[in-house]
Order: structure tokens, then sequence, then C-alpha cells
């Protein structure tokens, strides 16, 4: 026998009866997001490798260790599969000048990202994200962070996760984070032998990463470098902006904890950063993540003066913490039964006319019994059978089975349509 394939590591097949659940999510996302006025984009699966490479850091993980490159052929080179969703969105707002047509451009997308992490619960190469992003020249305002956050929130809430827990902090304007960058790195520089190996790798790479380690030792270090309350020293205008964005959440009702600890893993945040998580997920527990961007526009070759915001869900972590079942998908509504192999003929053209007034049907082309036919049907947990034997094809009719009612009636095939429309079921296209 032919040695069988398996699905890449880290990646999965969606089945049938999981679709109808990806679907409603879906479909609920979007209803969602159009109702904060965000329109759908849909950008390509794979960029250039250095969109990804400016806009998320050289130094930044997803970049060092994760980008999935395509390398196949010569005309592939220096393509990778997208880790993530604002790179490609970017790059298509200056491509597209969509600030000609609009002075803010409200985007969201759903889709799949690659990153190549070592798998584990929560953790894929290929996982879906649902986002959003807020992008223009009036973009700077905190009511716009507070909308972004209150949009994830509620997206979350409405797919089933029941307490998600919101955490933010603020990395100040570009002009802070270069201020408390090289502060920080002149202070670690006092510590450098307690911190752990990566951060010491970090240390060159992106300071303010250490600020989020685990490890014990790097923890003590950060208490001496921000003090017990941990904060970083922002100019006073971006402590106004954040305390603005605090202020409207909690106009919202949206509760939050303040974690100076937030940095994110990716280069291009400034000012307002945020994570959520959900309960029960084990390490890997944000639902979803985001942020401002201040620079990243005019990092990708767009105006200076345009900012952006926006946040990501991962979808199999949203599954995950909602708990929702996957139940059998449900099949068609009509089955049609041919008695006869003769018969076959004349029971296609019946289920097309049938499926061509938009309502679902099918039938065995195997034939079989009409024991084993009806079995199929049953099965299929079928609204109506269509009988097809010797009396239907003579009279030019079709028995018409309920198959919750047990009733049956002859019906003329020209009027079947008509007939199934009749009948008080909402199906497919009724
Ligand atoms: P991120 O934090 O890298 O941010 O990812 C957002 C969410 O995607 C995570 O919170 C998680 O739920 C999900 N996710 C990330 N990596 C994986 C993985 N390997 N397996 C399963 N789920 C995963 C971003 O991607 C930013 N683009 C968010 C953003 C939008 N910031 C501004 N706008």
């Amino acid at each position: 026998m032919n040695k069988s394939f398996n699905v890449p590591r880290g990646t999965s097949d969606i089945l049938p009866d999981a679709t109808p659940l990806w679907e409603e999510i879906e479909s609920k996302a979007r209803k969602i997001c159009k109702s904060y006025g965000y329109r759908e984009i849909r950008t390509p699966v794979y960029e250039d490798i250095n969109l990804f490479k400016r806009s998320l850091g050289q130094t930044s993980d997803v970049v060092n260790k994760q980008l999935l490159e395509l390398a196949s052929s010569k005309e592939d080179e220096g393509y990778a599969l997208r880790p993530e969703g604002t790179a490609s969105v970017v790059r298509s707002y200056i491509e597209n000048s969509l600030d000609k047509n609009e002075a803010l451009s409200k985007l969201f997308y759903i889709g799949p990202m690659f990153r190549g992490e070592r798998p584990q619960k929560g953790r894929l190469r290929q996982f879906h994200q649902i986002g959003a992003e807020a992008i223009g020249p009036n973009s700077t305002s905190s009511y716009l962070d507070a909308e972004i956050i209150a949009l994830a929130i509620h997206l979350l809430k409405e797919l089933g996760v029941k307490e998600p827990k919101l955490k933010i902090n603020s990395l100040g304007s570009k002009e802070d984070k270069s201020i408390i960058s090289s502060w920080l790195r002149g202070e670690f520089a006092k510590h450098k032998n307690d911190l752990c190996e990566e951060c010491q790798s970090r240390f060159d790479r992106n300071i303010f990463r250490l600020l989020d380690c685990k490890n014990e030792s790097c923890r003590k270090v950060v208490k001496v470098v921000l003090g017990a309350d941990l904060v970083l020293p922002l100019l006073p205008e971006s402590k106004q902006y954040f305390e603005k964005v605090q202020a409207v959440l909690k106009d919202l009702g949206i509760h939050f904890e303040v974690s100076p600890q937030l940095v994110r893993g990716l280069d291009y945040y400034t000012h307002t950063v945020f994570e959520i998580t959900a309960e029960g997920l084990g390490s890997q527990d944000a639902v979803g993540a985001g942020g401002r961007y201040g620079g990243l526009v005019n990092e990708l070759g767009g105006s200076e003066n345009v900012e952006g915001v926006g946040f990501a869900l991962g979808m199999e972590r949203v599954l995950l913490a909602g708990g929702q079942e996957v139940s059998a998908a449900p099949g068609a509504d009509v089955y049609i039964i041919s008695m006869k192999e003769e018969y076959q003929p004349q029971a296609f053209l019946i289920l097309q006319q049938i499926r061509q007034a938009g309502i679902s049907a099918d039938m065995n082309f195997a034939g079989g019994s009409m024991k084993s036919q009806m079995g199929r049907a049953n099965k299929a947990n079928v609204r109506f059978a269509l009988i097809l034997g010797e009396d239907e094809v003579k009279n030019n009719t079709v028995a018409v089975k309920d198959m919750q009612a047990g009733t049956q009636e002859a019906v003329d095939v020209k009027d079947i349509v008509s007939v199934l429309r009749g009948k008080s079921w909402i199906g497919p296209g009724q």
C-alpha cells in the first residue's frame, strides 16, 4: 500500500461537522465589525518578506524565529507567509491610497496566519485571526483606542468567551520610546549579570521585552529599575493620552487592569497596547491583543502624520475558551429515492430542479434497495424523502414523504418545487 499523508504539524483540518461553527463565528464577527463602521479587506496570504521585517522589527521573535519563507523557486524568493494582518493592511492602505477617499479607514479581516512556532495547545503554525485596524490622519484619538478595545471585547463576549480579562499599558510616543529605551539600557546594564540568557540577548535587540520576562531573577531587576509600582516614565502628553483612554473605558463600563509590564512582542506599537486573556487555556491564554502604531505607516512608505490602532483575536483560542461543541452538520432538506436504477435519469432531473430552486437536496447515485435508501435518508436527518417508483414514473408524479409526520402524498413532477415551498418548514433559500 502507498504511504498516506498527514496534515502538517501545527495545522489542522476543519472538518464538515466543525465548519458550521466556524461559519457562525465568521458571520457574527462580520456583523459586529460592520456595526462599528469597519469594512472587510482581504489581502494575500503572502507578502514581500521585507514588509514583515520592517514592520514587526528585525529583532522580534516573529521575524527572527517564526517567518515561514517561500523559497521553492527563484521567483518565490523574498516572500513569506503572513504571520499577522496589520503589516499587510497598512501596505494595502498605502498602495491603494485609501487615505484619498476617507480621512479614517476602518478595516477588518478574517483569515489564516502562519508562524513557524513549536506547536502546543493553543499555539499553531497555521491559525486564524479576526482583526480590525483604524488607520488615517484623523486616527489619533483616545476614543478610537477605546473603540478598538470595546469592539474586541464585544466580539469575544458574543463569540462565547465568558469573562475576557483586559490588560492595558502605554509605551508612549516614538519620542518616549527612544528616551525610555536608552534609559532602560543604562539601568539594566548595571544588572546585566542577573539577567537570564534570553534577556541578555534581548538587551541589544529589544530592551522593552526585558520588562515582561517571567524569570524570577529578571523580575527582581525590573522591580529595582522601575520601582515598586513598575510604571514607565512617560512624557506628560503621553501620560495624559493614556489617562483619557482609561477614562473612556471606565465610562463604557469596560473593566481593565493597567499592567506596566505589558510591552508586546511586535516592534510597531506606540502609546496604548493591550492584551485580552481567557480562563482555561493554559500558558497560551491570550485570546486577543493589539494597540496603537504611530510610526508604522510612515515606516512602510506612507505619510508621516498617519497613525493606526487595531487588534487581532485568535479564532482557535476563542473556540477553546468558549467551549462550543461541534455538532453534526445538518444534511440536505430533501432526499430522492429511486426504486429502480432505470428511474435514475428522471430522479436526477428532479434533483437538479429542486436544487436550482434553492432547496438543498441529494440522492444516492449507487442506488440500492428501498430500505437501504430510506435508511440513508433517515441517517441524513432529511425533512422530506421523494420516492420515485413504478406508479410515480408512469403518472409523472413523485411520492413526497414527510419524515417527521410520517405522511405521504403524490405530487405532480411539475408542481414539486411549489409544493415543497408551501410546506411549513424553513429550508435554505426560503
Ligand atoms: P499577536 O498578539 O501576535 O498580535 O496575535 C493576536 C492573537 O492571535 C493572539 O492573542 C492569539 O490569540 C492569536 N495567535 C497568535 N499566534 C498564535 C499561534 N501561533 N497560534 C494560535 N493563535 C495565535 C497581532 O497579530 C497583531 N497584528 C495585533 C494587532 C492588530 N495590533 C494592532 N493591530
